[in-house]
């Protein structure tokens, strides 16, 4: 009985992870070029042989420089691109000392929707922020952990699990 018991609170369990793994709530951002903002392009801190280019909306970048929160509804847009390489498989740098744009990668998306959070437990609760990525193209990466997006994001509450938050502050 108790063995059964807990197999089926496992399942629960691990139905609600999966659930939040591969939740699709975030649609493609496809107009995001021609209708944001792109707050800041740089070399990546964490992954040293990508570039990143993020983009919001005017009304988020303004919410930020009022020091407020962004509103529900935001929606934030990272493209990923590989660095070139060399022959040997080494980043290459410009005379800028900067990493120089290959291959379009993905779309990586957070968007804010309210009582979005609530579902999540703390090491994965964002606010009220989630996660998706896509292809270029548009079509959704849906092998990726989202849960690894969650968990790498959460610590970040003191800048609404942001890291560029200052850079929309203009
Ligand atoms: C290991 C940590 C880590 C993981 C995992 C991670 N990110 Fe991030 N994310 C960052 C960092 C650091 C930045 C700031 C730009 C940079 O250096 O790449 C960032 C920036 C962003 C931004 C721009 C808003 C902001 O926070 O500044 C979005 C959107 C984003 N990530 C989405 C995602 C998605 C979607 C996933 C999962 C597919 C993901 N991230 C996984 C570390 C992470």
């Amino acid at each position: 009985m108790i063995k059964r018991l807990f197999a089926v609170v496992l399942a629960i369990g691990l139905g609600v992870t999966a659930a939040w793994a591969d939740s699709q709530r975030i649609p493609f951002p496809k107009d995001y070029r021609s209708k944001m903002v792109n707050y800041l392009s740089l070399d990546r801190t964490q992954n040293e042989d990508q570039i990143i280019r993020l983009f919001t909306t005017e009304e988020a970048l303004a919410a930020a420089k009022a020091g407020g929160e962004l509103p529900d509804g935001t929606v934030i847009v990272a493209e990923i691109y590989k660095a070139k390489k060399d022959k040997d498989g080494e980043v290459i740098e410009s005379a800028l000392g900067r990493r120089i744009r290959d291959k379009f990668a993905a779309v990586a998306v957070m968007q804010k929707g309210k009582g979005w959070g609530a579902e999540f437990d703390d090491a994965h609760r964002n606010g009220d922020w989630d996660f998706a990525v896509f292809k270029p193209t548009g079509e959704r990466l849906v092998k990726k952990d989202l849960n690894k997006c969650r968990a790498c994001h959460a610590p970040l509450a003191d800048t609404q699990h942001l890291f560029s938050l200052e850079h929309m502050k203009r």
